[in-house]
C-alpha cells in the first residue's frame, strides 16, 4: 500500500497582512516557507505521494521547491477542508491506504514527530494526531472579556498537524462534515463527528503554525534551535 501526504497551500494568510500568501515568505536559507515544510516532509517519508493544494490563481508557486519523486497539484477550495476535499476526490488512492495532511505552514516539523505519528496513525483504525497538552491555564469569557469561570484543563490538548487517518475513512468523514455543512477546522474533528476517537500522539510544543507577523522570526529560531540540537 501507499503512503500519502497532503499539504493544504491554498490559503491566502490573511492574519499575516503581507504582500503574498505567508507560505511564500522567506524563512531561513532564503528558502520559503514552503519549501521547508516540503524539505521535511521528503526527509521523512522519501517514497511517499504528495498532493499540494493550491490557489488556482497562485503567482508564486515554483516546482523547483519540490523534492518528491511523484507529486501532483491539485486547486484549493473555499476553506481548508474543501481543499484537503479536492486533494482526497484527485488521488488514485486505495481505501487503505495511509494518509498524512499537514498544515504548508508548519515547517518546524521534525522527522521524530512525523515518524510518530504515521506509526500512530498506521496501528489505529480511527487515525492519529499530533497534539500537545494544554499547560496554561484555560478562563471561560463573557462578551465583555470578562473572566466567569477557570476550565479545568485536564484532558485539554492543542490539535496540530500531521493528521493522519486511511483514505475512505478520512474521505468519508470530510464528505459527511460537507454535506451536513459542518465547518471543521481539521480532519480530527470530521472523524470525531462519525463517532471514532482518533488518537492524540504527543508532539513537540515548537510545531508552531506561523500566523501573525511575529511567527516568522519565532519560526526561524526554532529552527536555528533544532539545528544546533537545542532542547525544545
Ligand atoms: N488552506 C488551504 N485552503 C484554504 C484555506 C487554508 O489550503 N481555503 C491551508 C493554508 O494554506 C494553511 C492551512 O490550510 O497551510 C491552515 O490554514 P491557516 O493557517 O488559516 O492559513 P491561511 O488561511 O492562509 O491564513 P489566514 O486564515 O490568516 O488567512
Ligand atoms: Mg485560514
Amino acid at each position: 500500500s501507499q503512503t500519502w501526504l497532503i499539504v493544504p497551500a491554498a490559503g491566502q494568510g490573511r492574519r499575516m497582512g503581507a504582500d503574498k500568501p505567508k507560505q511564500y515568505l522567506t524563512l531561513a536559507d532564503e528558502q520559503p516557507v514552503l519549501a521547508h515544510t516540503l524539505a521535511r516532509l521528503h526527509h521523512a517519508f522519501p517514497h511517499a505521494r504528495l498532493v499540494l493544494c493550491l490557489d488556482a490563481d497562485d503567482r508564486w508557486f515554483s516546482p523547483g521547491w519540490v523534492p518528491f519523486a511523484d507529486w501532483q497539484r491539485v486547486p484549493g477550495g473555499n476553506e481548508r477542508m474543501d481543499s484537503v476535499l479536492n486533494a482526497l476526490h484527485a488521488m488514485a488512492a486505495e481505501g487503505d491506504d495511509v494518509v498524512m495532511v499537514h498544515d504548508v505552514a508548519r515547517p518546524c516539523i521534525t522527522v521524530n514527530d512525523l515518524q510518530a505519528l504515521y506509526q500512530a496513525a498506521s496501528t489505529h483504525p480511527a487515525g492519529a494526531l499530533l497534539a500537545m497538552p494544554v499547560a496554561d491555564t484555560m478562563k471561560r469569557a463573557d462578551n465583555q472579556s470578562l473572566s466567569s469561570r477557570t476550565e479545568p484543563r485536564d484532558g485539554l490538548w492543542h490539535a496540530l498537524t500531521p493528521q493522519g487517518f486511511r483514505y475512505a475513512l478520512l474521505r468519508r468523514a470530510l464528505e459527511t462534515a460537507r454535506q451536513q455543512q459542518t465547518l471543521v477546522t481539521d480532519e480530527a474533528s470530521a472523524v470525531e463527528a462519525l463517532g471514532e476517537r482518533p488518537q492524540l500522539v504527543s508532539g513537540r510544543r515548537d510545531n508552531l503554525k506561523i500566523t501573525h507577523p511575529d511567527d516568522l522570526a519565532l519560526a526561524a529560531a526554532i529552527m536555528a534551535a533544532q539545528a544546533a540540537n537545542l532542547p525544545d
